[in-house]
């Protein structure tokens, strides 16, 4: 592809064609602030926060949705673009709870009174997305202290009805992110956006409690949500009280996927977060032993690696707890088809439940689960099916660590593989599990002489499972992930 001549806030770049000015800020470490962009979505340009000035243009432009051009020049950063941008959050805030922004811890009870924004001495904040909010971190960055604008309105229930995903409607800024995730990407339509004006809000099909729609709880709504509007319901205080319980032997499993996230809420540098340290804290937390996900999915594999050796034709496996229901609900006249395995939660709790607790003397009812985990998927498994005592996000483990003050930036990541040594002959050896994308198409590879597709979404699920109804299906194995 050609490439175009472009002067961005003073320096002369050369980027490719048909990008535009957010893309090629991003591939040169220009920082412009987005709400609504997603990269792996259409733009929406609703709320307007990445807007520059643009040379010879009227108005700001909006930059996820303008392209370069040859000799364009923008300024990102201007003092009218700071002023419009702080203007849009404001506006976007005056409807927004503020359960961030005032603490009575410190006696600050007025809404109106938002000096502190993040108070490093408390764990009780009222929104789940505290420390991990997009909003919340604009609105730090462009200094919205005080609230200017009031905008009465409609008050939404929260709709806890499944006991995982959960949402609360006066938290959405309505950036659609849920919507085009569950509708372009996962294909289940749930999520839809309905009403107009102040009334137009994001619902679950037929506006029905989500614990009656369609809703596969993949928990991809949450993933993407830039504020606390979708969210894993949390259960941090009943992990805690079982880790403490006299006779109750608590074990844990971590993935490699809360790193990130810790990352963010412990204000550590990214990537700088070794899991090893994580498992230190869980212990002593009071976790009586953790492991590593990568400890357990040898273990997990062995059983997709059985089903397809044992496959009569093509091999269609899943252990996704989504991937079932959405083959449930869209493709019931093939589900026999499909061989669905234990997910890697359930090999867990197994393995802690039975092979564990009778290397350790334990008995078999004492031993309680608990995976840490950013897949949403997994805190929905849990609660429906039971195949984890307790599933627990990276926001559920910083506020357990805050409670005990465990430090992460100083543990010693050595004191974990002590405490683990035991249980890492038990499990079996590490392979990576497989990422959700945003992708259209499926992975494909050749293994063994058989052509193999693995689907990363349900969207792509969708197309594999099709082609096996429709009798165009080229593989001899298909994985299906969620
Ligand atoms: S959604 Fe974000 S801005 Fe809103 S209360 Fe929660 S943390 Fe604060
Ligand atoms: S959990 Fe998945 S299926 Fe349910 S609403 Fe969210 S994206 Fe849609
Ligand atoms: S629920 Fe979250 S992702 Fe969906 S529209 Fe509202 S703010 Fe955006
Ligand atoms: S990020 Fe560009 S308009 Fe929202």
């Amino acid at each position: 592809m050609a490439n175009v001549h472009v002067t961005i806030d003073d320096r002369a770049l050369e980027v490719p064609e048909g990008s535009t000015i957010l893309e090629a800020a991003r591939q040169n470490d220009i920082h412009i602030p987005t709400l609504c962009y997603l990269k792996e979505l259409d733009p929406r340009a609703s709320f307007r926060m990445c807007i520059v000035e643009v040379e010879g243009a009227r108005t700001f432009m909006p930059s996820c949705a303008t392209k370069v051009r040859e000799g364009m020049v923008v300024h990102t950063n201007t003092d009218a673009v700071r002023a419009k941008r702080k203007l849009t959050l404001e506006l976007i805030m005056a409807h927004h709870p503020v359960d961030c922004h005032h603490c009575l811890r410190i006696g600050n009870t007025k809404e109106q009174d938002l000096d502190l924004w993040f108070c490093e001495m408390c764990f009780f904040c009222d929104c789940v997305r505290d420390g991990i909010c997009e909003l919340q971190a604009l609105n730090r960055e462009y200094h919205v202290d005080q609230l200017p604008f009031t905008i009465e309105g409609d008050r939404y229930e929260e709709d806890c009805s499944l006991g995982s995903v959960t949402r609360n409607p006066d938290k959405c800024i309505k950036c659609r992110r849920c919507v085009d995730v569950c509708n372009d990407i996962q294909t289940v339509h749930n999520l839809a956006y309905i009403g107009r004006g102040r009334q137009a809000r994001v619902a679950s099909a037929l506006d029905k409690p989500m614990a009656e729609s369609p809703c596969v709880r993949c928990g991809r709504c949450v993933d993407v949500c830039p504020t606390g509007a979708v969210y894993m319901q949390e259960h941090i205080d009943d992990m805690l009280d079982d880790a403490h319980a006299y006779g109750t032997h608590t074990v844990g499993m971590v993935s490699s996927s809360i790193l990130p996230d810790l990352e963010k809420l412990c204000h550590l540098e990214s990537g700088s977060l070794d899991i090893h340290r994580v498992i230190a804290g869980l212990v002593k937390e009071g976790v009586d032993c953790v492991v590593s996900e990568e400890q357990v999915i040898g273990e997990n594999q062995a059983l997709a690696e059985d089903l397809i050796e044992q496959a009569d034709g093509v091999a269609i496996i899943s252990n996704s707890f989504a991937v079932k229901n959405f083959v449930h609900e869209y493709f019931a006249d093939i589900e026999d088809k499909v061989s669905f395995y234990p997910s890697v939660q359930q090999t867990f709790t197994d393995l802690a439940k039975r092979k564990l607790a009778a290397e350790f003397g334990w008995d078999a009812d004492s031993v309680k689960t608990v995976v840490f985990t950013a897949g949403n998927e997994n805190g929905a498994e849990a609660h429906e099916l039971g195949s984890a005592d307790f599933s627990m996000n990276a926001r559920e483990v910083y506020r357990t660590f805050k409670r005990t003050g465990v430090d992460l930036g100083r543990i010693k990541p050595t004191d974990a593989l002590k405490q683990t040594r035991d249980v890492a002959r038990t499990f079996g050896a590490a392979t990576a599990p497989v990422a959700f994308n945003f992708e259209k198409a499926p992975e494909t590879m050749r293994i063994a002489g058989k052509k193999v597709a693995i689907a990363h979404n349900l969207g792509q699920c969708r197309a594999l499972l099709e082609g096996v109804k429709e009798g165009t299906n080229e593989f001899d194995v298909i994985r299906l992930c969620a």
